[in-house]
Order: C-alpha cells, then structure tokens, then sequence
C-alpha cells in the first residue's frame, strides 16, 4: 500500500513533533493530526509558531515549514481517520488511578476509544500503528475490537514505539538510533510493514529500521526505559555512598563510563528522574510480570522505582537538616521546575516531590523556571492533593526573574539544568541572600569552587 495520507490520534509531546518531522521529510503526504482538546489543537494552529503548545528546540521550524502544507491540526478526529490510509495511535497511557492496578497498571482507556472510534469510522482497509507505549498484547485488544466491525474492512495493527527524548525531539527523530516495528507474519501484516518502513525511509537510514514480531516490538519500548532509568538508579544509589565516603560520584560515573561494555551516557547523578514515561513504564513492567506470577522479575525492576523515592526525598531532607532542622518560614528559591533542561514538560518532575516535602515543613518555595508557568507549578502540586489549593497559593510563589526569586532567600535549590544557570552573576545572587547562603545542586550543575569561593554554603549530589 502506498501511503498518501497519515491521521495521528493525540497531539501531545510525541504526535506532534513526530508527525511535524514526518511532514517535514515526506512532503507527498498529507500528515493531519487530531486531538480532542480543542485549545492544544488551536495552539498548533496558532498564527505565531513560537506560541505552539510544546516547547521543544527547533520544533517551531519544522512546524512552519510543514504547516498548511502538508501538515494540519484538528480536532475533527472522524474525517481524518476516514481519510488515512495509515493511523498513528499516539494518546496518553498514564498510570491508573483507579480500579484493579490501581497505582501500576497502564491505563489504556485512551486507546480503547480510539479503537472502537477507527472501527466506526473505517469504511476502507487501514493500518493502525501503536505509537504510544503500550503494555505486551495490548495489539490483540485493539485488534478484537476493529476485527468485530462487521463492514469487511480489514486491519493491519503495528507497534512502533517512540524512542525520542523531551528536550532533543526534533534531534532524535531526525536521527533515530533506529527505528522498531513489529507486525504480523502473515503476507498482509508484511505487507504494512513494508509501507511504514517506505515512509521513514524518506530520511533514515534502512538498515536502521529494524522489524520484528508484535510483541517483541512492544515489549522492547519497556524494556528500554527501564533499562535507561535503572543505570539512574544506580548511579543514584552509589551517589549515596559517594556522600558518605568521600568518593565523588562524578569521578565514579566517569571512571567506570570509560569501560566501553558501560558506557557514559545516561550515568549522571541527580536528585531523581522525572518524566512522564520512565515511572509510569516500570510500574507498568512490574505490574504485567505479577500478572503473570513473576514475583522475582517484579520485584526486580521495582528497586529502581524505590530508589528514586529515596533520592527525591534524600535531597528534601538534606535541605531541612542543613538549614538546622527547621525550614519554616524560610524562603527556599527553586531554580528549574521541569523535569529537565530544554522542555516545558513537568510531569513527574523531582521538583514536585521536593517542595511538597519542602512546603509540609511550612517552607516558602520562590520557583524560576525559563519555559515554566505559575499556573503550572500550582497545579501540579495541586494534583498531589496534599493540601488545599489555596494552602498551595499561600506557600509558594512564581517570579520570571531568577534575581527576584533568589532575593532573601535562605537557599537554593537547583532542580533542572538549565544551561542558564550557570551563566548568572551568583556574586550578586549571594549578595541578595541570607546568610549563610545555601546552595543545593541536585544537578551537579554549578561551579563548586566558583560558589565557594564567593561564599556559598553548596551541596552537590553524590560529593
Ligand atoms: P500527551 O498527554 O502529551 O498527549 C496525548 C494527547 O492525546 C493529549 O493531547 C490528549 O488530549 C489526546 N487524546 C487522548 N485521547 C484521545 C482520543 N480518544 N482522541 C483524540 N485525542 C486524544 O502524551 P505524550 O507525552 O505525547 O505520550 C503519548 C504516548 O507516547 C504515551 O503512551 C507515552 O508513554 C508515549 N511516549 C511518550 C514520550 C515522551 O517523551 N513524552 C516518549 C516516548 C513515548
Ligand atoms: C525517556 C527516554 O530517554 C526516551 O527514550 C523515551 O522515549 C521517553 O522517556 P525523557 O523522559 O523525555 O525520555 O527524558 P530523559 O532524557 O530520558 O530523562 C528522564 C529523566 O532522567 C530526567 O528527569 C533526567 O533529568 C533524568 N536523568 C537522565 C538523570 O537524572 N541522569 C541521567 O544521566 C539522564
């Protein structure tokens, strides 16, 4: 099948700048990508492309030169999947909140819909591709649904997870490490293989395009996650011991990164990992190996979810003691609230988990992020529901300017890593501030012996 037209359901942090690429490298295809949210969709559209819903670096030009061409947002999510010959499925699969696996299992209510909606809708043969992560067999539910439309259209169901990081989106799509889809044996499932592979052969590489079976294929996309958050976790869990030994951890991660069989990547102490994937991924591993009755692989992979508790709430912990027991009262600038550099996304961000421990010992958090708002920051410690809203308000306060938040504070805590930040003149910053003057580098961002040297009281991670 030669594919002309794309739908994507859901325009979130991977439809949109996956298909914005797509469009970008397939200029023969019409890419529409559709979304329930009318307001995310109006932000696509929005006639100044720096105003689009997703900051990601050199995402607002890729959009500009595909948008209206051959790329559109909608929230007319019927015509365009009668329209596609090819369907990216691409809503959210968070974690469930209620009901059987509760706190662990996917929630795939989201791609249910969508199912049952392409069923209704199809009136000709499509291809339906799994982009979000989904657990192992999710393809078989998807396919007892659109196999019992009783209209004669046929389905292809393929996985092909995403592998992009938030921050260098547009990088990493442009130059995948590879490319994974898994399909059926039989001719036909080949077959659409066959042409979504036509479609990223457009820019990247064939012999990085890898295919395998369904299941392999969704079972991989955990796997990787839980693989790159457990190096975190155990740098963390060394970083600990580095603390209490005198080791520095960044020596460590460099000494044994050095060994080619480790490698140096993903082996950066923090005070934990945040995002909306890493967590949500490994509770959802843990959960399907229990359902199975692997209670050791479970338990297993849910040591780096442990883990990561222990160095979110280390790092809240070290700031009271440091301060003398008691932060109450006392302002606690925050500088970073996403869950990295480089992106606008908070979800699962330490950052969170740090202030509420902060604000429950009635400590005032003055947060600075570059790309994140007020209503942001409130709102996701509003969702921890801790306290009130109005408690919320009362504790914490969101300045634009980093000078301002740091202004009589009592200490810092550097959350994200910006590059920013270490630009600033942190003479003028200690000048502003309580002494001593704290700083709390739950990056290992800043320049210690540049701190010091002025004055900082500074706490690295793991050092
Ligand atoms: P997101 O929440 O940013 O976007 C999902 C979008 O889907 C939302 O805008 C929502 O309104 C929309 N949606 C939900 N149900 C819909 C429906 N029935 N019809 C139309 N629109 C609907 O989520 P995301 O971060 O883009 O993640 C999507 C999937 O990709 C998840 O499974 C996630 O695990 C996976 N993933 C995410 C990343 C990442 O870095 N964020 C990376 C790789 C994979
Ligand atoms: C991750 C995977 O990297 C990506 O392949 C997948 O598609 C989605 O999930 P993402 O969560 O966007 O991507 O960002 P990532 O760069 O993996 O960072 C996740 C968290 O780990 C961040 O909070 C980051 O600060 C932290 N991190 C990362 C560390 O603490 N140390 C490291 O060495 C690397």
């Amino acid at each position: 099948m030669k594919i002309t037209k794309i739908c994507c359901i859901g325009a979130g942090y991977v439809g949109g700048p996956t298909m914005a690429v797509i469009a970008q490298k397939c200029p023969h295809i019409q890419v529409t990508v559709v979304d329930l949210n009318a307001e995310r969709i109006a932000a696509w559209n929005d006639d100044n492309v720096d105003n689009i819903p997703i900051y990601e670096p050199g995402l607002s030009a890729v959009v500009a030169e595909a948008r209206g061409r051959n790329l559109f947002f909608s929230t007319d999510v019927e015509k365009a999947i009668d329209e596609a010959q090819l369907i990216f499925i691409s809503v959210n699969t968070p974690t469930k909140t209620y009901g059987k696996g509760k706190g662990m299992a996917a929630d795939l209510k989201y791609i249910e819909l969508c199912a049952r909606q392409i069923a209704q809708v199809a009136k000709d043969n499509k291809i339906v591709v799994e982009k979000s992560t989904l657990p192992v067999r999710t393809a078989e539910a998807i396919k007892n649904i659109l196999d019992h439309t009783g209209n004669g259209v046929q389905f292809q169901i393929l996985s092909n997870p995403e592998f992009l990081a938030e921050g260098t989106a547009v990088q990493d799509l442009l130059h995948p490490d590879r490319i994974l889809i898994g399909g059926d044996t039989t001719p036909e499932g080949q077959n659409a293989i066959q042409a979504l592979v036509d479609v990223y052969a457009n820019w990247v590489p064939t012999d990085t395009i890898l295919t395998t079976n369904v299941w392999s294929s969704e079972l991989s996309k955990l796997t990787a996650n839980a693989f790159l958050a457990q190096r975190i976790s155990s740098i963390n869990a060394l970083s600990e011991l580095c603390e209490k030994t005198g080791a520095d951890v960044n020596e460590v991660a460099r000494a044994i990164g050095m060994d080619s069989r480790i490698g140096s990547k993903f082996l950066k102490s923090s005070v934990g990992f945040g995002g909306s994937c890493f967590q949500k991924d490994i509770l959802n591993l843990v959960y399907i190996a229990k359902s199975y009755g692997l209670n050791e692989v479970a338990d297993y992979w849910e040591q780096v979810i442990i883990m990561n508790d222990h160095q979110k709430r280390r790092f809240s912990t070290k700031i009271v003691q440091t301060l003398y027991n008691t932060v109450a009262s006392k302002k606690i600038a925050f500088l970073g609230w996403a869950f990295k550099k480089d992106t606008n996304d908070t979800r699962e961000s330490a950052a969170i988990y740090v202030a509420n421990d902060l604000i429950n010992e009635q400590a005032h958090i003055a947060v600075y992020d570059p790309k994140v708002s007020s209503v942001k920051v409130l709102a996701d410690l509003d969702y921890l529901e801790t306290r009130s809203h109005d408690a919320n308000v009362a504790q914490v306060q969101s300045f634009s300017n980093p000078y301002e938040a740091c202004q009589g504070s009592h200490a810092i805590a550097v959350l994200t890593e910006w590059d920013e930040f270490t630009t600033y003149d942190w003479l003028k910053i200690y000048d502003g501030m309580q002494k001593p003057a704290f700083v709390f580098d739950g990056r290992n961002l800043l320049d210690r012996n540049k701190l010091e040297t002025i004055g900082f009281v500074y706490q690295g991670i793991g050092a």
